[in-house]
């Protein structure tokens, strides 16, 4: 860019590039995902949360006895300090429950133990797992707290989605719920540069610590437009109350240039191929469940085909992995607004991943805005202003 010219102005930093990464690919143009180069669709199919967690932050798949240990290491971390749940009880019912997440992350290192390491690395990665587990813990004591004002620990012979099902619930979830729970964790896991993940690494380039950069990315996450949109869509399906109503509902919105959440990306400019993972598992629930879930899967099914049908080709606005979550999460027994810290329970890999790989050959993320006000305007003595 030569003096005086205005430069290029790449609103929402669309279509910029910022760093290279080794963890995620997300091919936009033809809705495909890889996790370190393995695609979503033989993840959900064969994985776990757990083994997803692994691969994301140490870049291949462990063994059974890796495995295993990274489990229990995450299972432990899902065990909260007293004085950490008594902080939990004192937010419950004055903020959001993504509130109180992410001012109960700014608060954990004053729970966290500080272990002796061979090298930063090591301990890098140490973090990452207990930043992982506790977030995990913390999700479903915020969730259990505000039903029955009870803490449960978790039970080891549980992985990470049984324990969060098990803490919130104080009871042990039935196979089905549990393991849906753990495609929905693994499916959210990851997904490069969102604007989460992206406001974690601009956090964390200032070399400010890993709970700060997390912090950061739990404040990005909240909105509607990004990991907030999982609550909002079900609050759609709410208004519009039974299935009859969903094609009026939509024509309205639309005509009324209301954005529908769950629906569109910045990047996937297909179908989202976690979204299909998801559709899938509606149409699973569809019998057998509460009149609640029926009426909400019903509702997305009819929004769906009609939104495909109206926007899919036409404007490339797909559903995303926000628009079927409510109903999955709904029938698994998720209250709505947990959805979104559970959301970020599930990112956190993903999360401490990115910033460790950033910071091996970290630059300040520091990019420039275009002035295009007055300068040089002379200083009136306030006693002279009008
Ligand atoms: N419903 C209706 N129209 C839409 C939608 C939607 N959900 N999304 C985009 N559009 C239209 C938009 O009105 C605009 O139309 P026009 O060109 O006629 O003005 C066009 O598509 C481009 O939209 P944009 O908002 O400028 O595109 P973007 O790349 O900045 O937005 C987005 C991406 C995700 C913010 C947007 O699609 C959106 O607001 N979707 C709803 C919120 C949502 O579901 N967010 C979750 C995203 S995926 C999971 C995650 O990252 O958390």
């Amino acid at each position: 860019m030569a003096d005086n010219t205005t430069p290029t102005i790449m609103k929402g930093l669309e279509g910029v590039y910022f760093t290279e990464t080794k963890i995620c690919k997300v091919d936009g143009a033809k809705g495909r995902l890889w996790y370190r180069g393995y695609s979503i669709e033989s993840l959900a199919k064969n994985s776990s949360f757990e083994e997803v967690s692994y691969l994301i932050l140490y870049g291949s798949l462990p063994n059974v006895d890796a495995l295993g240990a990274f489990r229990n290491k995450l299972v432990s971390c899902m065990a909260l300090d007293g004085k950490l749940v008594d902080l939990i009880k004192g937010l419950n019912g004055k903020m959001a429950a993504m509130d109180i997440l992410r001012t109960i992350v700014s608060a954990m290192p004053a729970f966290s133990e500080k272990k002796v390491f061979q090298n930063e690395n090591d301990e890098r990665i140490e973090e990452a797992i207990e930043i992982v587990g506790r977030i995990c813990g913390i999700v479903a004591t915020i969730g259990a707290v505000s039903k029955n004002g009870n803490y449960t620990g978790p039970d080891s012979t549980l992985g990470v989605a049984g324990n969060i099902l098990y803490m919130l619930n104080g009871k042990k979830p039935d196979e089905k719920t549990s393991r849906m729970l753990d495609v929905m964790m693994l499916l959210h896991a990851e997904h490069s540069s969102n604007a989460s993940t992206f406001c974690t690494i601009v956090a964390g380039s200032t070399l400010a610590d890993i709970y700060s950069a997390i912090t950061a990315g739990i404040c990005a996450l909240k909105g509607p437009l990004h990991g907030g949109a999982d609550e909002k869509a079900l609050d759609m399906m709410k208004a519009i109350g039974s299935p009859d109503n969903t094609e009026k509902y939509i024509e309205e919105a639309l005509e009324g240039k209301k954005k529908i959440m769950g629906f569109g990306h910045r990047v996937y400019k297909a179908y989202d191929p976690r979204a299909k993972v998801i559709k899938a598992y509606l149409e699973d629930i569809q019998n057998g469940s509460t009149l609640e879930v029926q009426t909400f899967t019903a509702i997305a099914l009819r929004a769906e085909k009609m939104m495909v049908e109206k926007l899919g080709e036409t404007k490339g606005i797909w559903p995303n992995v926000d628009f079927f979550s409510g109903p999955v999460y709904t029938y698994i027994g998720i209250p709505k607004d947990l959805f979104t810290p559970l959301f970020a329970a599930s990112r956190s890999p993903g999360w401490c991943a990115h910033m460790l790989e950033y910071w091996q050959d970290n630059k300040l993320i520091r990019p420039l805005d275009y002035y295009n006000g007055q300068l040089d305007i002379p200083y009136v003595p306030i006693e002279q202003r009008k």
